[in-house]
C-alpha cells in the first residue's frame, strides 16, 4: 500500500488553526483510498526561536528532506524582529529545498464575491520563480545609519534558473485548455534581466509550439488583473513581481483566505511544500476565526503533486461546493473545516 510521509510545520498564529483543518480534510480524502498518511510535526517558528534561538538548523533540514511533502501553516510573529523568521526559516526552506516553482492559482470560484464589478471568468495560474531575484540576499549596506548610507539588493537572474522555471510554466500552459503563457517583467527598465527572461521564453517556446505567448510589463499587468483578468491563463514571472501579483490575484478572487500555493521542486529531488498565501495574522490568532480554505486548497495541490489526482479533485470539488453555498453564514475555522471534510467524505 502507498503512504504519504508528511512533514507538518504549523508555524505561528493562525497557521496552527488552519493546518489542523487542512490535515482533517487530508485524512478524509485518504480515508476510503489505499493511501495511508503519517505525519511528523516540526517545531519551527516563533516559539522555537524564543526557546533556542534557532530558525532552521541543518538537522531540521536533513529530517525534512526525508519526507514526501511539507504542509506549512504560516510563519511570522510580532515578538520576533522582522526578517528573522522570513529569511531564516521560510525563504531558507524555499531556497534549501530548491523550490524553484512557486505555483499560485488565481481562480474565482462560483459563489465567491470579487471586489471587481464585472470580474468575468477568472482562472489562471501564476508560476512565480522561487529561488532567485531580489530575494536571495545578494546585497548589503555601507555607511549604515548615516546620511550617506548605500543599501543594495541585487536581483539575481541566472540563465539556468530562468530556463527551468520557464520550461515548467510552458509545460503547465501546454496541459491547460487555453495554452497561453504571459511573461511579466519590466524589460524596458530592467534591461539585463528582462531581456534574458524574454529571450528564454522565445527559445523555450520552440519546444512548445502549441503554446501562444505574450508579454506584459509588470505595471501594465496590474491594470489588466483589475480590468480584464480573464485574459490570463499562465503567468510566468520573477520572484518579487510574482509576490506582488499573487497578492493582487488573491484580492480579485475573494481574498487571501482562499489563496493557495505550492513551493514545488518539479525535479522531485526534494519534498515540495504547500502553504496558504496568507500570513500568521496575529490579530485574529487563537480566536478560531481564520478561514482554513486556503490551506485546504493547498492540500489539494499537495495531493495533485504527489500524483493522487482523484483525491485532489475530491478536495477541490468539496471546496468549490462549499464556496458555492457559503452565502452570508459566519462560520468558525473548525466549522468550515468540518463542512468541507464532510463533503469530501460524500
Ligand atoms: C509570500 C510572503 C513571503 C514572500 C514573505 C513572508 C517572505 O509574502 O509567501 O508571498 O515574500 O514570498
Ligand atoms: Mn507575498
Amino acid at each position: 500500500t502507498k503512504n504519504i510521509d508528511l512533514a507538518v510545520i504549523a508555524g505561528d498564529g493562525i497557521g496552527i488553526e488552519v493546518v489542523e483543518q487542512g490535515l482533517a480534510v487530508l485524512e478524509s480524502a485518504l480515508a476510503t483510498s489505499d493511501v495511508s498518511l503519517a505525519t511528523t510535526d516540526f517545531n519551527l517558528g516563533a516559539k522555537r526561536w524564543h526557546e533556542t534561538g534557532d530558525t532552521l538548523t541543518d538537522e531540521d533540514l536533513a529530517a525534512l528532506r526525508t519526507k514526501d511533502a511539507i504542509l506549512l501553516g504560516a510563519i511570522g510573529d510580532p515578538t520576533v524582529p522582522s526578517g528573522v523568521l522570513e529569511r531564516g526559516l521560510l525563504l531558507k526552506l524555499r531556497f534549501s529545498l530548491d523550490h524553484y516553482v512557486n505555483l499560485r492559482p488565481g481562480k474565482l470560484y462560483q459563489g465567491v464575491k470579487s471586489p471587481l464589478a464585472e470580474p468575468g471568468e477568472i482562472d489562471f495560474v501564476v508560476v512565480r520563480e522561487g529561488t532567485e531575484g531580489p530575494y536571495v540576499g545578494n546585497g548589503g549596506s555601507i555607511r549604515t545609519g548615516t546620511p550617506h548610507e548605500v543599501a543594495n539588493e541585487v536581483s539575481v537572474n541566472t540563465a539556468f534558473g530562468i530556463e527551468r522555471v520557464v520550461r515548467d510554466a510552458f509545460a503547465r500552459a501546454a496541459a491547460r485548455e487555453r495554452k497561453h503563457l504571459t511573461l511579466v517583467h519590466k524589460h524596458n527598465v530592467l534591461v539585463h534581466a528582462g531581456h534574458l527572461w524574454r529571450r528564454t521564453v522565445e527559445r523555450v517556446n520552440e519546444e512548445f509550439p502549441e503554446v501562444t505567448t505574450d508579454y506584459l510589463h509588470v505595471d501594465a499587468a496590474t491594470i489588466f488583473l483589475t480590468t480584464n483578468p480573464s485574459r490570463f491563463d499562465v503567468i510566468v514571472t520573477d520572484n518579487l513581481f510574482g509576490d506582488i501579483l499573487t497578492d493582487q490575484a488573491a484580492a480579485i478572487t475573494g481574498g487571501i483566505g482562499l489563496a493557495a500555493s505550492g513551493n514545488i521542486n518539479p525535479d522531485r529531488t526534494t519534498p515540495s511544500m504547500f502553504e496558504p498565501v496568507h500570513g500568521s495574522a496575529p490579530d485574529i490568532a487563537g480566536q478560531g476565526k481564520a478561514d482554513p480554505t486556503a490551506t485546504i486548497l493547498s492540500v489539494a495541490m499537495l495531493l495533485d503533486h504527489l500524483g493522487y489526482t482523484e483525491q485532489s479533485k475530491s478536495v477541490e470539488n468539496a471546496v468549490a461546493a462549499d464556496l458555492a453555498e457559503r452565502g452570508t453564514a459566519v462560520r468558525s475555522t473548525a466549522e468550515v473545516g468540518a463542512d468541507i471534510a464532510a463533503r469530501v467524505r460524500g
